[in-house]
């Protein structure tokens, strides 16, 4: 079985080809990704309208690209998908519809993905881990902690209530005068920075409910720059390195809050499988592995270039969908918001 993805959720443009490589795994023949952080840095972030006018000026040569590395031509394929969303809209629909017209003209089924599924799939075509297991999924735009039981089948056990990790990495960056993105920024500065020079809070700590909160710790970070302003290189290291601490000591905080919903309501988790472009953070990678040594769960951290946005994550969820009949039509519209779980939901009563 061989099919085609499409990434267009956000800012960066992708296609792949991926082949089941035996019952449980995947082989990625092709990933090609453009990113298009040049042409929004002068903004300070994603510019929707450059967004979707940069997918359209390169999509097509992307998937020729993806085709011509993969040895593969459209005949070939079993199927092509296409994000559908949750994503900047303008970008969703060029995508969907350019996967929704070479699918008509070259006669393959069509399959609308989930960009959330494609991130939760991730752990089944790197490592073929079986469901049921806890994904940490911790990107820019997205915070959640989501049970995977099956396709389809996503149980959302806590996320934010204000901002994404990516985005308050992203909103500290700005504040201290350091480039977009910020993550890597952030990270980089504060290896030589204390963490223990400020006193910054935890939201959320201790809290059952495996929820985030993210917007008090960057409101705590901006009063303590305005209070020693102006900054020296030291002390933005020493904020950087403290703010990730916080966020280091959170996210293991609710990833162990997350970890016994899921024991109570689903039962024993096969794995914790961390996806988003925040997965990179070297910090948070060896938190997250003293974490599951503790608590003897597999880690599954994909390589980085598979925890950001691609198009190998695309093609694999279509293909999972497709090898259980889960096909759609070209009525398909481009969804701006699509929650996992209530996909999930729907699913289950046979409405999706
Ligand atoms: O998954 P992703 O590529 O795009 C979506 O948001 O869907 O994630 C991008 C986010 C950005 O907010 C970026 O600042 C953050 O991931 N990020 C990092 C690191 N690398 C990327 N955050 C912390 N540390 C990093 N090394
Ligand atoms: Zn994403």
């Amino acid at each position: 079985m061989l099919v085609l993805g499409i990434e267009t959720t956000c800012d960066e443009t992708a296609a792949a080809v991926v082949r089941l490589s035996d019952e449980t795994k995947g082989d990625i023949l092709s990933n090609e990704v453009m990113s298009q952080i040049a042409e929004h840095a002068a903004y300070g972030g994603v510019v929707p309208e450059i967004a979707a006018r940069a997918h359209l000026d390169v999509l097509d040569r992307l998937v020729d690209r993806a085709l011509e590395r993969a040895h593969v031509t459209l005949a070939d394929l079993d199927g092509i998908a296409a994000a559908a969303g949750p994503g900047l809209i303008g970008g969703v629909m060029v995508g969907l519809t350019f996967g929704k017209a070479l699918a008509l003209a070259a006669r393959k089924p069509f399959i609308a993905v989930n960009h959330l599924e494609a991130h939760a799939l991730t752990a089944r075509l790197t490592d073929g881990i079986a469901f049921p297991y806890m994904l940490l999924l911790v990107s820019g735009g997205h915070t959640q902690l989501i049970a995977v039981r099956g396709v389809g089948d996503y149980l959302r056990l806590g996320s934010t209530v204000d901002d994404a990790i990516g985005e308050a990495f992203d909103k500290v960056a700005k504040m201290l005068g350091l480039p977009y993105p910020g993550g890597p920024q952030v990270e980089k500065a504060a290896q030589d920075g204390n963490p223990t020079r400020f006193d910054l809070p935890r939201p959320m700590l201790g809290r059952p409910k495996p929820d985030f909160s993210l917007s008090g710790l960057k409101t705590a970070i901006r009063l303590e720059a305005e209070r020693i302003a102006p900054l020296t290189k030291e002390d933005v290291a020493d904020l950087c390195a403290s703010f990730q601490a916080a966020i280091v000591d959170t996210i293991i905080d609710r990833s162990r809050a997350g970890l016994r919903l899921f024991r109570e309501q689903v039962g024993a988790s096969n794995a914790m499988v961390v996806a988003g472009g925040v997965a990179a953070n070297g910090a948070i990678r060896r938190a997250l592995m003293r974490f599951c040594g503790e608590t003897g769960l597999r880690l599954v951290l994909p390589p980085p270039a598979l925890c950001t946005d691609n198009g190998a994550m695309i093609a694999w969820a279509g293909l999972e969908r497709l090898n259980l009949g889960l096909v759609d039509d070209m009525t398909f519209a481009a969804r701006p918001r699509w929650p996992l779980d209530a996909n999930g939901e729907a699913a289950h009563h046979g409405k999706a």
